[in-house]
């Protein structure tokens, strides 16, 4: 097979561990896809911004649009709507694939990226949008396709748990814990998204969108972000055995005249032993209540770059075995060969 032209836009915390990734791990990833993986190049705004991870210079463009011209899957990792909006309708409406890691825009503009990937037969992947490194999309939006899903409800944003965790075991002042979260790279490029919970808000349309087959639109979903959460209250919640969480919700709620649905973030006050109230740091941890399958639930780095580019390698991984086979899944004897250890070798080891 002909290799496939990769266009990364953005070279942040994930983009360049995504860029890293795939240049350090371009043969395993070739052999499990069936064909090469080529880089063609990364888009950014300045060329010798100081970066987390050191970028081929010669892959470096600050011509976007042209970048995305010419390829077979465009990766954007820049944040934000525009441009991002613009060059993936344009990438789409050439018949490129995409995936992104962009939750403000599959929330606000979801419907018309998925319209236009469907015109031409494109495929728009976003695992990476919600959860991190945690797989939250493709059960809600394949595994559980056939079940009728209730409730979902969980951590969604890494920055706020970090903050409030901080708070709680260590005393820090918010803006401390702030200054911490964005130096680890939880954070957002304006953190005001992640303390004033739009970024969860984001994340809530996109799993409300998906859990119940509807249109949820962001104006629709009740916010209330960490601002106003204050070193008094988590002494109080601390004194009654209790942990302040930020939250995302939601829910089907059954009535006569039909169901309808409700979608908030907001803080909550949780017992010390309640499940959320031990997810830590940047974690996330998503509850999905299904009528048949019942409890599931879901937990790991919900922020952070080598995270959260695990779920963009992970995207692109499954759209391109499936330009190489015409459809979902990878060629078993392509992989990788990897031997087999004996048990008695393994139990010495322990
Ligand atoms: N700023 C986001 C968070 C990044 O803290 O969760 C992951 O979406």
């Amino acid at each position: 097979y002909r290799s496939l032209r990769i266009a990364l836009l953005g070279a942040g915390s994930v983009g360049a561990q995504v860029a890293r990734i795939l240049l350090e791990h371009g043969d395993e990833l070739a052999a499990r896809v069936g064909a090469p993986l080529e880089l063609v190049g990364i888009g950014v705004r300045d060329v010798d911004a100081k970066r987390d991870v050191e970028l081929p210079r010669e892959l470096l463009t600050t011509d976007l649009a042209t970048l995305v011209a010419g390829a077979d899957v465009v990766v954007e990792l820049l944040g934000g709507i525009e441009p991002a909006r613009t060059l993936l309708l344009d990438a789409l409406a050439a018949g490129a694939d995409v995936v992104t890691a962009n939750k403000a825009l599959v929330a606000a503009h979801g419907p018309e990226l998925f319209q236009a990937a469907e015109t031409v037969g494109a495929q728009v992947a976003y695992e990476a949008a919600v959860g991190g490194a945690i797989p939250i999309i493709r059960p809600l939006e394949q595994s559980l396709a056939g079940d009728r899903v209730l409730r979902v409800m969980g951590i969604v944003n890494g920055t706020t748990n970090f903050i409030l965790d901080r708070m709680h075991t260590e005393g820090s002042t918010l803006e401390d814990a702030l200054a911490t979260a964005t130096a680890l790279g939880y954070a957002e490029a304006d953190p005001t998204a992640d303390i004033e919970g739009y970024d969860a808000a984001s994340k809530a349309t996109i799993l409300a969108s998906l859990a119940f087959h509807t249109e949820v639109p962001a104006a629709c979903v009740h916010r209330e972000g960490i601002t106003g959460v204050t070193d008094a209250m988590v002494q109080q919640a601390e004194r009654t055995g209790r942990v302040l969480k930020l939250v995302a919700i939601c829910e089907r709620l059954e009535g006569d005249a039909g169901d309808r649905v409700s979608a908030r973030v907001h803080p909550v006050s949780l017992p010390s032993t309640h499940p959320l109230a031990a997810v830590h740091e940047a974690k996330n941890a998503i509850f999905v209540t299904a009528e048949a399958a019942g409890d599931l639930m879901f937990y790991g780095a919900g922020a952070g770059g080598p995270e959260t580019a695990s779920a963009v390698l992970g995207d692109l991984v499954s759209i391109a075995r499936r330009h190489v086979l015409g459809g979902p899944g990878g060629p078993a004897s392509t992989h990788a060969d990897l031997a087999i250890a004996p048990f008695d070798e393994v139990l010495a080891r322990h």
